[in-house]
């Protein structure tokens, strides 16, 4: 076994220049807004984990059982050497994959890219320990700027997975620029595997945004915990409070914190202060749900044109097996 290799491609102080980028940008904005990857910090890491435990978040355990039919028939169909995975948080449908693609004799590496430093590194050495005949190779960065520093190699033969639903995250015009640098990143013939949420009754869709527990809550009011840590703001936590609500016209589901009362926010890193009227409204989430014909024709535009589809019999979620000409 080679000992895992983590290469950081976002270092510290790219993250800290983003987030307070998009900190001087999304709450200057009207209405204000925060990118959703500044969720993920240690601890909102382990609140989605958390999330994908909960009864009302059908997302992941759907998924996970779309990926246990359906692995076979991906493994005989990838003959890969590179698992990729985008995103790829604490890893745990991961292991479906490599077992099906450990099987068939073909797979030598594991490459998870995620902007959570905490989460990768607990995920590549779960890895590297259950797996020790696989190269773990993780990658610190931001999936929508960082693809084309994924190692490739005219040898390489890649299966590049997307899962979980995060591809909902990005804003269609974000989506369309992600499709086609993961195609130009791709050598004819390498393989994407994506997970997407698919839209369903907003009864089911809701509630798996605003759990009764209250796990979700606590994770979207997490990032304004990071913003007080990182850029040195006085957010008052507790006076925002959770809402998700179904986006008909976008199809989304967008999650927001709502001001309880008029505040006024110092973020002194920024140089900036910031008010809320009460009640006011903050998106720190889309999350997309997607038509099987819209996303496979997104697909197809991006030059994916070959494409296999499995869904659940309900019709929440999808994955998509689907190759470059
Ligand atoms: C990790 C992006 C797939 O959008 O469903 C869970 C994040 N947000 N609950 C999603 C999330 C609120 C999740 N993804």
């Amino acid at each position: 076994m080679t000992a895992p290799v983590l290469e950081i491609h976002l270092s510290d102080s790219d993250a800290a220049d983003a987030l307070h980028h998009d900190a001087r940008v999304g709450l200057s904005a009207d209405p204000k807004w925060l990118p959703s990857k500044w969720f993920y910090d240690a601890r909102g890491s382990e609140l989605f984990e958390q999330i994908t435990t909960l009864p009302e978040y059908y997302p992941t355990r759907t998924e996970r059982e779309l990926l246990r039919r359906s692995v076979g028939k991906i493994a005989a169909r990838a003959t890969v050497d590179t698992l990729v995975e985008l995103g790829s948080g604490s890893s745990g449908k991961t292991r479906l994959l490599l077992d099906a693609l450990t099987a068939n004799g073909s797979l030598q590496r594991f490459m998870p890219l995620d902007v959570s430093e905490p989460a990768l590194r607990g995920a590549m050495a779960a890895v590297a320990r259950e797996y020790p005949e696989l190269a773990v190779h993780g990658v610190v960065g931001d999936f929508t700027q960082h693809l084309e520093l994924l190692p490739a190699g005219q040898d390489r033969r890649r299966l590049v997975a997307f899962l979980g639903g995060t591809i909902g995250n990005l804003l269609p015009d974000e989506r369309a620029v992600f499709f086609t640098a993961l195609r130009a990143a791709l050598n004819p013939g390498e393989l994407l595997l994506l997970g997407a949420g698919l839209v369903t009754d907003p009864a089911v869709m809701v509630p798996a945004y605003d759990d009764a527990a209250g796990v979700t809550a606590e994770f979207n009011r997490n990032v304004l915990c990071v913003l007080n840590r990182e850029l040195g703001a006085d957010f008052e936590v507790g006076a925002f409070d959770h809402v998700a609500v179904w986006d008909a016209t976008h199809e989304w589901i967008e999650m927001r914190l709502r001001a309880r009362r008029a505040m006024t926010v110092r973020l002194s890193a920024v140089g900036m202060t910031v008010r809320y009227a009460k009640g006011e409204e903050m998106r720190t989430e889309v999350s997309g749900k997607f038509r099987r014909e819209g996303l496979g024709a997104e697909l197809v535009d991006a030059g994916f044109a070959e494409q296999t589809w499995w869904t659940d019999p309900d019709d929440r979620f999808a994955v998509v097996l689907a190759a470059t000409a």
